[in-house]
């Protein structure tokens, strides 16, 4: 057993991840394709201890009661499969605002999955590490792969076809996003509760997982023949089924903000300008926007100027995550 530090990027889903078929392992009604955000990182180290508990620090302080188990049950995954038992000393921190619907936990549970399995000495396959990943998070399990990456939704019960695996290369096609911030503060409900809200309680959820196919396709598609305007379509159309799902769910649950509406609306009017831009919406207020790179700095200076918005991140295909010590 040894120290190991490990770096993940956030991503984006274009065709969404909105349902879980099984709580507890993370399975879901539909699959998903997402890009890795280039620049987006979450730093995760793991230094098991001689004996104790686990100690978690996110952000340079420990962390909650809540935050802290769901990490420790994750690292229990990797303890149980190396036959482990020693407690850790677990320090994250991600470049971005956490917990805001940027994806910080696809990030922190890709990063973790490589810095945990290397510290307590698993050799897992990729394929493996996503399943590992997906544990922690669901989305967490697409961050594993560079540029585009697409999560199966499989059928075994165990979850064993349900991964992740590279559906194109960041050199495939330098995609432009734009992260528009509109609240940098924590969401008040988790993408846990609230797609178990979403499957109970929405009457629109079946149309949402009846639809998603066709969306999937089309993005799945769009990705290899590098066509912004049909990845564009359907990743809005998919963004506002999955909200749509949620505003009709009792009670029901807005995650936008005015500056989130504000912000689709520029959007939209840039395209009748004559931009190729196209929004997407994940479990918060902030708004993804993705355009050709050439034009991205310009769609970033639109967005900054729009009110509400309070920082804008550039963003394009990223990496895959990278094991940076194990000692
Ligand atoms: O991985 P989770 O549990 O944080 O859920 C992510 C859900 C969305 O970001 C809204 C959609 C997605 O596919 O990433």
């Amino acid at each position: 057993m040894s120290r190991a530090l490990a770096k993940a990027n956030a991503n984006v889903a274009l065709a969404k991840y909105w349902g879980k078929r099984d709580e507890r392992l993370n399975l879901p009604y539909t699959g998903s394709i997402s890009v890795t955000l280039d620049g987006l990182e979450t730093h995760a180290s793991v230094r098991p201890l001689d004996s104790g508990g686990d100690r978690i620090i996110l952000s340079g302080v420990e962390a909650e009661p809540r935050e802290a188990a769901r990490i420790s049950r994750f690292l229990d995954l990797t303890r149980a499969a190396g036959r482990q038992h020693t407690g850790a000393e677990v320090e994250i921190s991600s470049n971005f605002p956490v917990a805001a619907g940027i994806a910080s936990s696809a990030s922190t549970f890709a990063a973790l999955a490589v810095a945990a399995a290397a510290a307590y000495e698993l050799r897992l396959s990729e394929h493996e590490l996503s399943i590992l990943a997906r544990r922690g998070s669901g989305s967490a399990c697409r961050s594993l792969f560079a540029g585009f990456a697409e999560w199966f939704v499989g059928q075994a019960p165990d979850g064993s076809d349900s991964y992740a695996a590279q559906l194109a290369t960041p050199e495939h096609w330098q995609l432009g996003v734009v992260v528009a911030v509109t609240d940098p503060r924590p969401k008040a409900v988790g993408s846990r509760e609230g797609m178990a809200q979403a499957v109970s309680r929405s009457p629109l959820f079946s149309a949402w997982v009846d639809t998603h196919k066709a969306d999937l396709d089309d993005i799945r598609d769009g990705v290899r023949e590098r066509d912004l305007a049909r990845i564009g379509h359907a990743a809005e159309h998919n963004c506002l089924k999955m909200h749509a799902v949620s505003l009709a769910a009792q009670p029901p649950l807005i995650y936008w903000r005015p500056a989130t509406l504000a912000v689709i609306e520029r959007v939209r009017q840039l395209r009748e300008e004559g931009v190729d831009a196209y929004f997407t919406i994940d479990a918060g207020p902030q708004v993804k926007v993705i355009c050709p790179i050439a034009q991205r700095a310009a769609v970033a200076e639109t967005l900054g100027a729009v009110s509400g918005v309070q920082r804008v991140l550039l963003s394009a295909p990223g990496p895959a995550p990278q094991l940076l010590e194990a000692s």
